[in-house]
């Protein structure tokens, strides 16, 4: 295992620890899809919440939250991954066309849907990596919907913590052709180490013309804000306290180290987003999200 070991063994699949916060990212998809003025659509999203005992009583349509968009979590929050969403979506896409790329890995993965509803290019495989008790969940949810990917789709059920570059290469992984990665609710819940062998790794496997995008928060702010409504709404009405699960040692700055390897990176706010898009959070006072970071890298061709 790469760092110290977490309290979340990924045994509990969506049930609990970490691996529950997949579901509650699948609430905020399912919420995002059927807003009028949604950023991004996934119809997959309110089966995987429906389908787990512990948030079938959760909302998937903002009309079945009372206070609607001023409920911290069903609102803001959920409306912050509706935009992470939509951004890595048109990251991903973008960047397998604009790279000629075929290979695309999603990092915790969790109940992400990308291989089932993202028009990808004839020949793509998509890898996805978590732990075997979410995609064991994922893979009876999508099977009893007889799903069908519009990609070649790999799960890679192995710990983050443990050498998945190895599983990722008997799995088919090219390091000879350019790739697409993506860890997009990932990092803050791994030990240092961990992260940093996930960047050492992608840069070892990654060709010239290969992408990564990841969100980080902030070192100095990861562990602020406690009694911000974000993190006080998830514990309070989902019992997802998420300060308890984000890795609360030092973080490697992994923009940077990207950087002095050669990449060529871009760090944004997700205000930024939301002013593009014009919807999506915009700063508030004691606000959860004010660490966070979107990065984009991009290993260029020799
Ligand atoms: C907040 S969810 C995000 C899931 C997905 N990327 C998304 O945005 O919908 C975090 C995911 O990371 C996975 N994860 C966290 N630590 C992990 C580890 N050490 N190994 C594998 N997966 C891990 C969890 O199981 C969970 O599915």
């Amino acid at each position: 295992m790469v760092g110290t070991a977490q309290p979340n063994t990924g045994a509990e699949g969506v049930e609990g620890g970490i691996g529950l916060t997949a579901l509650m990212v699948a609430a905020a998809r399912a919420i995002e899809t059927h807003r009028h003025d949604s950023l991004a659509q996934d119809v997959y999203a309110e089966h995987f919440v429906l389908a787990a005992p512990v948030s079938a009583g959760w909302p998937v349509r903002t009309q079945q939250v009372p206070d609607g968009d001023a409920n911290p979590l069903w609102g803001r929050f959920a409306r912050y991954f509706g935009l992470r969403t939509r951004v890595l979506d048109d990251f991903l896409l973008q960047s397998v066309h604009a790279g000629n790329t075929r290979q695309v890995v999603l990092l915790g993965a969790g109940l992400d849907s990308r291989a089932f509803r993202l028009d990808w290019p004839p020949d793509c495989v998509i890898f996805e990596i978590d732990t075997e008790h979410v995609l064991a969940f994922k893979h009876k949810v999508l099977g009893g919907l007889s799903a069908t990917p519009k990609a070649a789709r790999v799960p890679i059920p192995i710990d983050l913590r443990a050498d998945w570059a190895r599983a990722l290469t008997a799995a088919g992984f090219d390091t000879a052709a350019p790739s697409v990665w993506l860890a997009e609710g990932l990092l803050f819940y791994l030990p240092n180490a961990a992260e940093t062998y996930l960047i050492d790794t992608v840069d070892r496997l990654s060709t010239g013309g290969s992408a990564l995008a990841f969100e980080v928060k902030l070192e100095k702010d990861l562990l602020e804000y406690r009694d911000s409504p974000i993190y006080t709404s998830t514990k309070h009405q989902i019992g997802i306290d998420l300060l308890s699960l984000f890795d609360g040692g030092p973080r490697p700055d992994s923009a940077g180290d990207l950087a002095s390897k050669g990449w060529s990176t871009s760090v944004h706010t997700p205000f930024d987003f939301t002013r593009q898009h014009g919807c999506g959070p915009l700063p508030e006072q004691n606000d959860a999200l004010a660490g966070n970071r979107w990065v984009f890298a991009n290993r260029p061709r020799p």
